[in-house]
């Protein structure tokens, strides 16, 4: 899972690279690597790391094309030689993919008995070499060929040195678009057409199975039989900004800080009088007999507040599905499946989506990205609008996610509703309020290598959140559990090396989660307790506690998360951590 660019046209195709792949970076940065075409020769410049790596190390001269990689490690370790691009054995060819290569073991094979000598380890290797071996004069007509063998699903791009003046595309269930100006003097290509900063271009998304021929200026595209297609342009303005830290040590943080802006945008306009209206949804959406949600990460958290929400409003029975895993769950007919992203270009999210719709379920994407793969191929889209998110690790969409959510189960219920959401921002500013003090206590706690998080009913999805987040950037072993589960296993681990933060702010189970604290407490466990202010008498009991504002519990996932943000930021600070890049992950995950 990676990201792909690419170049041709009238600005420096090194430099239009460069600021491409800075865009792309959410997508990997275990290495990168740029490759293009000096005097007819293949020309590849690539480390590994970041791209700042790549750039304080750039040995290429003015390139006339250019492709560019951000890479995220899926076959091979994270090396030099496993970076892209990636050569065929005649060095005639230079690829950049994103995707998988299923049966690559296998072509690998065919092609080594065939005298191709491999150098790495990746399935791109085995793609760029197979589609050489098919090359007869034509590049379009290669990749047809070699796609015929190839199982999986990718995005990549080609240069290959007699081509002075292409770059060859093809995408399989893998995003990538191709933009080209008014002026027809410049063509790009990227998997996210966000990523075509300060240009204002005509862009075309490869759909599976499509291979492009792009050229300065001009696009052809085929499909898998080389039928000439004529795709439709969307226009669409990039803008000129760059996510900027606006002063905050990191992104991570100002994205925290964002939050009680980020919900309010999210419910502008749509709750009024006690109504609430969604632009993009039909009457058609509010009668589904169950709901499913399904996602991955932090997004499928959010998908299991929403499942809370909606049986608490609407009494529709709600569940949640891990992506990867719902494509395999039978769902009763008029089941309505909502699909959540913030990225819109989750793998597993996106195959979840497409196997649902091919079953006939109707489905309903929330989402952040626009013009992402998932608001194309949802029957319905609701965006959160809370902006680019830069940090790898998510804060505000999450918490747009659930204000979404929570408007959604209002809607569904069809009655007038409360606007107690909007108290939210206020009680988030409170929680950010406390930062200090959170601060201080996320020193103490920052020398523990496990944790618990526990929670019951809204509370546990929240610290299943939070333990994520903690896990995400300060690398310790973090398990959100149900506070109720602690007794059945998991309470042998306790000793008072492993804390455990307990996560009370959900009133109807108080009195439980209070004798789950007790029983931690006579384990001899630190305990930690995120509780609202009205449960004074915690304070007792427990070693530590960041009072939240009181509310009902279906909002008290709001206070909670954003305590729960600021604890695991502060514990990767003081542990000293790459906060906005963590080792090993990626912002979007595009593999399966
Ligand atoms: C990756 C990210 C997570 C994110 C998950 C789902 O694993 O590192 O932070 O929650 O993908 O992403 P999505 O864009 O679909 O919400």
């Amino acid at each position: 899972m990676c990201g792909i660019f690419g170049y041709i046209g009238e600005d420096d195709p090194l430099q239009t690279c460069l600021l491409g792949l800075e865009q792309l970076e959410y997508r990997g940065y275990d290495s990168t690597g740029i490759a293009g075409l000096v005097d007819g020769q293949i020309a590849i410049c690539k480390e590994v790391g970041k791209l700042s790596q790549l750039k304080a190390k750039l040995t290429l001269q003015r390139l006339t094309i250019a492709i560019g990689h951000t890479r995220w490690a899926t076959h091979g370790k994270v090396t030099p030689v496993n970076a892209h691009p990636h050569q065929d054995v005649q060095e005639a060819i230079a690829l950049v993919h994103n995707g998988i290569i299923e049966n690559y073991e296998e072509l690998k094979e065919e092609l080594h008995t065939q005298g191709v000598r491999f150098q790495t380890e990746t399935d791109t290797e085995v793609l760029t070499n197979l589609i050489a071996k098919c090359y007869t004069g034509d590049l379009v007509q290669a990749v047809q060929k070699a796609l015929l063998r190839v199982r999986g699903h990718f995005a990549f791009a080609l240069v290959h040195k007699h081509h002075p003046q292409e770059i060859i595309a093809a995408a399989r269930e893998c995003p990538l678009s191709i933009g080209v100006n008014d002026a027809h003097t410049e063509s790009i290509i990227s998997s996210d057409p966000n990523a075509f900063l300060g240009k204002t271009l005509n862009v075309l998304f490869l759909r599976s199975g499509e291979i492009a021929k792009v050229e300065k200026g001009k696009v052809s595209v085929f499909d898998s039989q080389l039928r000439s297609l004529a795709k439709k342009t969307e226009r669409l303005d990039a803008g000129t900004a760059a996510p900027s830290k606006e002063g905050f040590e990191h992104f991570m943080l100002k994205e925290i800080y964002e939050q009680p802006s980020t919900v309010q945008k999210a419910y502008l306009g749509r709750l009024e009088e006690g109504e609430v209206q969604f632009e993009s949804l039909s009457e058609e959406f509010r009668t589904p007999s169950q709901i499913c949600f399904i996602a991955c990460g932090t997004s499928a958290h959010a998908g299991a507040i929403g499942a809370l929400l909606v049986e608490d409003f609407a009494a529709i029975p709600s569940h949640y599905e891990i992506a990867s895993e719902a494509r395999y769950r039978i769902l009763p007919q008029n089941t309505l499946i909502v699909a959540i992203s913030q990225s819109g270009e989750t793998a597993d999210t996106l195959a979840a989506v497409r196997e649902m719709k091919a079953r006939g379920y109707k489905v309903l994407g929330i989402c952040n990205v626009k013009n992402s793969t998932l608001t194309r191929e949802t029957d319905a889209c609701i965006f959160l609008k809370a902006g680019p998110e830069v940090s790898v690790c998510s804060t505000k969409a999450f918490t747009s996610q659930i204000t979404v959510l929570y408007l959604f189960a209002q809607f569904l219920s069809g009655k007038r509703v409360s606007e107690d959401l909007k108290n939210v921002p206020a009680q988030i500013e409170k929680v950010l309020e406390c930062a200090p003090r959170i601060q201080q206590i996320a020193k103490k706690y920052s020398r523990f290598n496990n944790f618990f998080f526990l929670g019951r009913r809204y509370m546990f999805p929240t610290c299943m959140e939070a333990a994520l987040k903690l896990k995400e950037i300060s690398y310790v072993n973090a398990n959100g559990y149900a506070a109720g589960e602690l007794k059945h296993g998991p309470i042998a681990l306790l000793d008072p090396h492993f804390p455990v933060i307990a996560f009370c702010a959900n009133h109807q189970t108080e009195e439980k989660i209070v004798s789950n604290v007790q029983e931690v407490k006579a384990r001899s466990a630190p305990i930690l307790a995120l509780a609202p202010e009205s449960l004074k008498g915690i304070a007792k009991i427990v070693d530590d506690v960041i009072w939240l504002p009181n509310t009902s519990d279906a909002l008290a996932p709001f206070a909670s998360t954003v305590a729960g943000q600021l604890f695991a930021y502060f514990v990767a600070k003081e542990r000293g951590c790459d906060i906005d890049q963590p080792r090993n992950l990626a912002k979007s995950v595009t593999v399966e």
